[in-house]
């Protein structure tokens, strides 16, 4: 059949409040049009983050109450670590809350002032642990990464090439080197396995350890199946085991791969640097066998993990933001291609071509896709990343795009075709839209908390 169905039943379900544009006119004033401040309660589909955002299954549901609370050794502890060995097969497993205390951890513990820590490209959180313990991230994402519309099945594959050119001057600087799958900042872009094994094999004369930003590492396994030779009928599971063979650690955030609400680890083989972030875990997460969450948080990670690598699962996952990203481009509008694993990105530049990047068309686009059909995006651009010359204005980012990130087994096709529609109805009046302008916004991290006004 050429429907593809979602692959489960919906058996508890959140009602949905509708909202008329008129509600949502005052509600996104109200909000100095920043989607950050609208309540949740105000939002139809809330496409803001994947992170955190999954309906777990009636398994984990069912897990949760096998939780064990015990503050050490808990029985929940093992068959989270069972469940993490058996997809990446390193030797120790230490939990934490979520993704960016895994970085934290690693990072306080094998970085100096002065290192430097290549990847495809860093999530932020990543980055600003790194140049939080004083080193540089670096990001050397291959060249057909940076083009948007450009259509090349590997996007977020590592240049190995500039990775030598670096490590030729500058390895005793380079304690570990990342690689992000998929590459969130390059728009859900998978690393092929060829890339991983030739990262490997230039890190390895070097003998730099190589660790995985795993968040969503069965996507990129996935990928990997449907895109590269060789690949075509092995299954997830010996796919993922051998993008972690390559490799001497991760980070991971549960939030993502593991459909939890909550949660992380970091998993390696290194024994000396093991016991070191168990020492600094205990000191600011937790007991080593429980980093900060209860025990039937663990549980239903184990579930997920387990659940995550079924391909049925995967095949419907990636082709829903495959099938918007084709009802946009059949509509003429620009997107980044080719559709990555968790998110779709809207290029907002080409989509109001006469708002400038000072004016926001990102943010535009977002505020007319809350009050067309009340979706909430997030802006990648001009506003997010706010960096100011010396008299106070705005530079351009690179990109202006507009991000909606989908939570994992939450929305039908129906929800898709709708968000359909409204994106493409905003398109039809684009010529109406106008800019916004800053009233209010503090130093850092602007986009949380700024306020603006339309033009
Ligand atoms: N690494 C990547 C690639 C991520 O996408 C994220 C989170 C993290 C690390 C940090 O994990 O949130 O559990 O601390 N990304 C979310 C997002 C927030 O919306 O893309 P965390």
């Amino acid at each position: 059949m050429k429907t593809l169905i979602e692959p489960f039943r919906i058996k508890s379900v959140e009602p949905i409040r509708m909202t008329t544009r008129k509600e949502r006119e005052a509600i996104l004033r109200a909000a100095h049009y920043n989607l950050f401040k609208i309540k949740s309660d105000d939002v139809i589909l809330d496409f803001l983050t994947d992170s955190g955002t999954s309906a777990m299954s009636a398994a984990q549901w069912a897990a949760l109450i096998q939780g064990d609370e015990s503050y050490a050794c808990a029985s929940s502890f093992y068959r989270f670590e069972k469940a993490v060995r058996k997809i990446t097969k390193f030797d120790h497993v230490i939990p934490t809350h979520q993704g960016r205390a895994s970085e934290r951890l690693l990072f306080s513990v094998v970085l100096q002032t002065g290192d430097i820590v290549p990847n495809n490209n860093h999530f932020d959180t990543t980055r600003a642990n790194i140049e939080y313990a004083g080193a540089e991230a670096l990001d050397l994402v291959i060249e057909e990464g940076r083009q948007p519309e450009l259509d090349y099945p590997f996007k977020g594959n590592i240049d190995v090439a500039r990775l030598e050119a670096l490590l030729e001057k500058e390895a005793t600087r380079v304690p570990l080197c990342m690689l992000t799958v998929t590459n969130n900042t390059g728009g859900g872009q998978p690393v092929s396995m060829q890339n991983i094994r030739d990262t490997k094999r230039v890190l390895k004369k070097y003998g730099i350890p190589l660790f995985l930003d795993a968040c969503r590492f069965a996507e990129n396994a996935y990928f990997i199946k449907k895109r590269e030779a060789g690949y075509e009928d092995t299954s997830i599971l010996e796919i993922v085991n051998e993008m972690f063979s390559y490799t001497d650690g991760c980070t991971m955030s549960a939030k993502k791969d593991a459909f939890a609400n909550i949660g992380g680890f970091i998993a390696l083989n290194d024994e000396a640097v093991t016991g070191k972030i168990r020492n600094l875990l205990i000191l600011t997460e937790g007991f080593a066998t429980y980093g900060g969450l209860a025990g039937r948080d663990l549980d239903a990670i184990a579930v997920g993990l387990e659940e995550i690598i079924d391909e049925d699962y995967l095949r419907y996952r990636l082709r829903t933001v495959e099938y918007i990203g084709e009802k946009l481009m059949d509509n003429g509008i620009a997107i980044v291609r080719p559709t990555g694993g968790h998110a779709l990105y809207i290029d907002a530049r080409s989509f109001y071509p006469d708002i400038p990047f000072n004016e926001f068309p990102g943010q535009a686009l977002c505020c007319e896709l809350y009050l067309n059909g009340g979706i909430r995006g997030c802006e990648i651009g001009t506003l997010m990343f706010g960096k100011r010359d010396a008299d106070g204005n705005d530079i351009a980012a690179s990109m202006e795009l507009v991000r909606l990130a989908f939570p994992r087994r939450v929305y039908t096709q129906a929800h898709f075709d709708y968000a359909a529609e409204v994106i493409i109805a905003c398109h039809s009046a684009r010529q109406e839209v106008k800019g916004l302008k800053i009233v209010k916004a503090p130093e850092f991290l602007r986009h949380f908390t700024v306020e603006l006004e339309r033009l």
